[in-house]
């Protein structure tokens, strides 16, 4: 069996596409799970790009230990420079340099020419290995360039000392057969390619990523890249969870072997979505809410006889449990610890005392409280940012479409009530704590949607505030009642 490394792009390739950034803490609450779920490399951002990603990337660096912590750079020494000060702390450093080397990348982004490409490209290699022993390059577009051309320069960039090498389908262009080709092409021709570890890194546009990236395993990379839920630029990068899986289901075939705590994948992807605000389809494979639910009656017959009639991969095995308990609001504490624990949450005194009550409160208003509910107890909003809480609402209609709302908020102890209207509820609603706050950032998107089925199902309510200087904020509310889940979302977004 040949080892297969896996390194996780969520924080750059995945961040970068959101239009948002995420804070240090939120960063550093997925790295840690990251390292949970067993990822070798975790790529913590493009420290270069700006203030904020140079502050989270030295945060992980110091912080996230046991892993490999990766930072972007172009092939520029006042990147490499800043990425190195960066990873300073960081228990195994690596920077992960590169240019591009298609044509359409030399001649209309880089304007250089292709001699002029390797001797950047060789220089950015020599000058981050001043700083550490482990330097990835990546060939910006590599599926597209001329293959010869190719070879040329990962074989100069490990004279110069990389020690892995990365061959991206960066705009998703290849079909499996023809990435496969190439990674094979690449690992023949390049002489010296013994010396370093070959990386596949592909993107969805043509929604091949997951099969280019088996197809690259197969042909003998040593390396995966990818992110949680597959999110990225433009179509998403390739998923981590479904390439792993389909190694750990069809694993004969490929000949490798990984760490990944498979178990991990639910949580991992739960909490990647709750961060970035982008929600998993419910048809997503392996961690969409429908992935493992049998709803024609011939599937459930099938599945009730024999599991494996239409089951390919048993859910708890990426840490979808199998509940035994039904929890209502007669369940007691040890009941909801148990449910709990088998959710992968670790819940004890005061902590425990705490979400009883608040599992509690919401059992009252549901008749079975499920899984879902739960995760949405352990990660609620109100328990992560508490210096804005909403004490009461109140609405009036005054025909069809407007509405008032009368809102009370505690900010940090004092309580504050103001009333005016909008065009329907909610809009009244954000248009009085607006009041209340004196927020100034603009609502850019806004979502509910039914956390579990059932008409007394969990509401989540998604608020998405952009703030004149570019930043985007997302926050979250739940609530059985969908106006103040809504309520929940704003404030939330506001604390933060
Ligand atoms: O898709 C790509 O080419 C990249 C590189 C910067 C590694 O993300
Ligand atoms: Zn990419």
């Amino acid at each position: 069996m040949r080892r297969l490394f896996v390194f996780d792009t969520t924080l750059r390739d995945g961040e970068q596409s959101l239009g948002m950034t995420l804070n240090v803490k939120e960063k550093l609450e997925i790295g840690h799970q990251l390292v949970k779920l067993g990822v070798d490399i975790i790529e913590a951002g493009f420290p270069a790009s700006s203030p904020g990603d140079l502050e989270s990337v030295r945060t992980i660096a110091r912080e996230v230990k046991g892993v490999v912590i990766a930072g972007l750079t172009r092939a520029v020494e006042k990147d490499i420079d800043i990425c190195a000060e960066a990873l300073r702390q960081a228990e195994y450093p690596r920077i992960h340099t590169g240019i591009g080397v298609s044509p359409i990348h030399m001649e209309k982004k880089l304007k250089l020419t292709p001699d002029q490409v390797v001797e950047r490209a060789v220089a950015a290699v020599k000058y981050a290995k001043k700083y550490v022993s482990d330097v990835e390059f990546f060939a910006e577009d590599a599926f597209r360039s001329d293959p010869t051309f190719l070879v040329r320069v990962i074989e100069q960039v490990i004279n110069a000392g990389a020690t892995v090498v990365n061959i991206p389908d960066t705009v998703g262009y290849a079909n499996p057969w023809e990435y496969g080709e190439l990674i094979s092409f690449v690992i023949k021709n390049v002489k010296n390619i013994d010396k370093a570890i070959v990386s596949v890194h592909c993107h969805n546009d043509l929604g091949m990523a997951t099969a280019n990236t088996l197809a690259g395993i197969m042909a003998g990379a040593g390396q995966l890249e990818g992110t949680i839920n597959g999110i990225g630029e433009r179509a998403g990068n390739t998923s981590l969870e479904e390439v792993i899986m389909a190694i750990y289901t069809r694993g004969v075939g490929y000949g490798v072997e990984n760490k990944i705590n498979i178990r991990e994948i639910s949580a991992t992807s739960r909490l990647v979505s709750r961060i970035t605000g982008v929600t998993v389809p419910d048809h997503k494979a392996i961690v969409g809410a429908n992935a493992f639910n049998h709803a024609s009656g011939i599937h459930q017959d099938g599945v009730l006889k024999d599991r494996e009639t239409y089951e390919i991969i048993r859910p708890e095995t990426i840490g979808v449990p199998q509940n035994l308990i039904s929890l209502t609001a007669r369940s007691g504490r040890h009941a909801l610890q148990h449910c709990l624990e088998e959710l992968g949450y670790t819940v004890e005194g005061a902590r425990l005392d705490d979400v009883y009550q608040r599992f509690l409160q919401l059992a009252d208003l549901k008749k079975e409280v499920f899984d879902q509910d739960l995760h949405v107890l352990m990660g609620d909003p109100e328990s992560i940012a508490n210096n804005i809480a909403l004490q009461s609402m109140s609405f009036a209609t005054n025909g069809v479409e407007m509405a008032t709302a009368t809102v009370t908020l505690e900010i940090e102890g004092k309580m504050i009530t103001d009333t005016t209207s909008g065009n329907g509820p909610v809009n009244a609603l954000f248009n009085t704590i607006d009041l209340i706050t004196g927020n100034i950032a603009t609502l850019e998107d806004y979502t509910l949607k039914s956390v579990t089925r059932s008409s007394e199902a969990l509401g989540e309510a998604t608020v998405k505030l952009r703030y004149e200087d570019g930043r985007l904020v997302v926050g979250k509310g739940f609530s059985t009642d969908i106006i103040e889940a809504s309520a929940k979302a704003y404030i939330n977004a506001l604390a933060k």
